[in-house]
């Protein structure tokens, strides 16, 4: 039998209202940003780029729909903030997609609260930190986080949102 004319082809004919199949909840993805990185656009362009923060979060936001999915993003310059956003993304999000910025290399405290909270947490830099000072070859938090992508500039957050994503 052919389906009617009159109703959307994509649906069983005797079912005008719509699929059967129960809708997903949308994936909600939370990206953190640390110190300075509010500064993005005049902070060391020839490290940083030019983008601006503003408009690294407009390209991820314009990603995220069209992967169907919503993204929250959040920047501060204080440790306690990213510990205490972190703990409080448990249960609420689908995964944490985090710049930690100079607190990677540093923060006990950030590593705590990711190993606490059981989410998928994907580490993030613009910069390639393995390629810079050796202070910054060392990081904090890469044990606890489920990847590492570093290097490709504001591309790098394309990149954690479609692995953000993805992970279980
Ligand atoms: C950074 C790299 C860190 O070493 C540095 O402290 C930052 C930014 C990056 O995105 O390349 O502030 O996380």
């Amino acid at each position: 039998m052919h389906p009617r004319a009159d109703l959307p082809h994509e649906f069983p004919s005797g079912d005008p209202v719509g699929p059967s199949v129960p809708l997903q909840p949308v994936k909600k993805i939370l990206f953190l940003n640390g110190p300075n990185l509010n500064l993005l656009g005049t902070r060391q362009p020839e490290i940083y780029g030019r983008d601006t923060l503003a408009s690294i979060e407009a390209s991820v936001q314009e990603r995220a729909r069209v992967l169907g999915v919503s993204v929250e993003f959040r920047q501060t310059n204080e440790e306690g903030q990213l510990v205490t956003w972190i703990q409080q993304a448990k249960g609420s999000v689908h995964a944490i997609a985090l710049n930690a910025a100079a607190y990677t290399h540093t923060s006990i405290a950030l590593r705590d609260a990711i190993a606490a909270v059981e989410l998928p947490v994907i580490e993030l830099h613009l910069s390639n930190i393995h390629a810079r000072e050796s202070f910054r070859h060392h990081s904090m938090i890469a044990p606890v986080c489920r990847g590492q992508i570093s290097g490709f500039g504001a591309l790098s957050y394309i990149l954690a949102l479609e692995a953000a994503v993805k992970v279980n």
